[in-house]
């Protein structure tokens, strides 16, 4: 008799361009794309390897649902900061990541979302459609140019340094926040390295490229969207814990900063209402790497971590 085939579980779903090269390794079981919590913890007991993505929250419970024979937690996605990796590191869990291979979708979303939010475009679009626009209007619809702008790049990883690249033929200055220095960016694209606090004093657009840690939750609050230009943007395509929405909906509410482009939220995918109501504000359903050849790429590299470990290899990506 040959031997039973390890089971995968894919939490939600990824596209064939992985899934295929895990069914043949693989049983899979697949919770689809509205899988629950408690749906997961039913699929789980006897997994060898788990493929999760920034919906699906891996923390203890998870793991000890899955048992002992739990090897790898594989996530389709850069960010991580829904694995719990001390407890997997506790259990003996590798999990990996999928850096680099939707850098540049996720910068040209941040673009595309600073863009849109400088000029309305959203909210233009909507009235037209709606059968409200009486034709060219010279006094109507005014946004904010960008050329010469200053842009505030916070956090200069390769998503935010790729971010620069793409603003650098708009901008007349780039100021960046990072935990060390970036000499190769400050050489190549002019970027100035500041604290946060004059970063926002001076930046016209203000775009978040940092990670979801303790130390960056709520990083955006009232007091330093007040510290903000009054005719700043800021746009989002971190993570929605960076951000305060209800200091953010009342700033845009009040004038304090002109517009704002989010891709990301606190409990997605709930939306805070008061951002849904708020004015100048593009909202987009977390689709930072969503091009065909970004989430095709991070399919395979998920593929490539599960096949690695049920083979005994080091998987590529580890992060513990
Ligand atoms: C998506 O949000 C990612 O972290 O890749």
């Amino acid at each position: 008799m040959s031997e039973p085939r390890p089971i995968c579980l894919i939490a939600r779903r990824i596209p064939a361009a992985g899934g295929d090269r895990i069914a043949e390794r693989c049983e899979v079981r697949e919770g689809g794309p509205a899988a629950t919590p408690d749906l997961l913890r039913e699929l789980a007991p006897g997994t060898a390897a788990i493929v999760t993505d920034p919906t699906v929250a891996v923390g203890p419970e998870l793991l000890d649902a899955a048992g002992p024979g739990l090897r790898l937690v594989a996530n389709f996605a850069v960010g991580y900061d829904n694995i719990d990796l001390e407890a997997c590191r506790e259990r003996g869990v590798i999990a990996t990541n999928t850096p680099d291979v939707l850098t540049d979708a996720t910068a040209e979303l941040a673009l595309a979302l600073t863009l849109a939010a400088a000029r309305g475009l959203p909210a233009a679009e909507r009235r037209l459609r709606d059968g409200e626009w009486k034709g060219f209007d010279t006094t109507g619809d005014l946004g904010t140019g960008l050329s010469g702008a200053t842009f505030g790049i916070v956090g200069m990883g390769r998503i935010g340094r790729r971010y620069a690249e793409l603003v650098r033929p708009l901008a007349g200055s780039i100021l960046y926040t990072a935990r060390n220095p970036k000499p190769e960016a400050e050489a190549a694209l002019g970027a100035e390295r500041s604290e946060l606090e004059q970063l926002l004093g001076g930046a016209d657009v203000v775009s978040l490229h940092a990670a979801a840690t303790p130390e960056t939750a709520g990083m955006i609050g009232d007091r330093e969207l007040e510290s903000m230009r009054p005719g700043a943007i800021l746009v989002n395509t971190a993570r929605g814990s960076l951000v305060d929405s209800a200091a953010l909906a009342a700033a845009l509410d009040a004038g304090t900063i002109a517009a704002a482009g989010l891709d990301v939220y606190e409990n997605e995918p709930d939306v805070a209402p008061e951002l849904l109501a708020a004015p100048n504000c593009v909202l987009l359903p977390h689709v930072g790497s969503a091009t065909t050849g970004a989430r095709d790429a991070m399919a395979g590299l998920v593929a490539d971590a599960v096949v690695a470990v049920l083979d005994g290899r080091q998987p590529p990506n580890r992060l513990v």
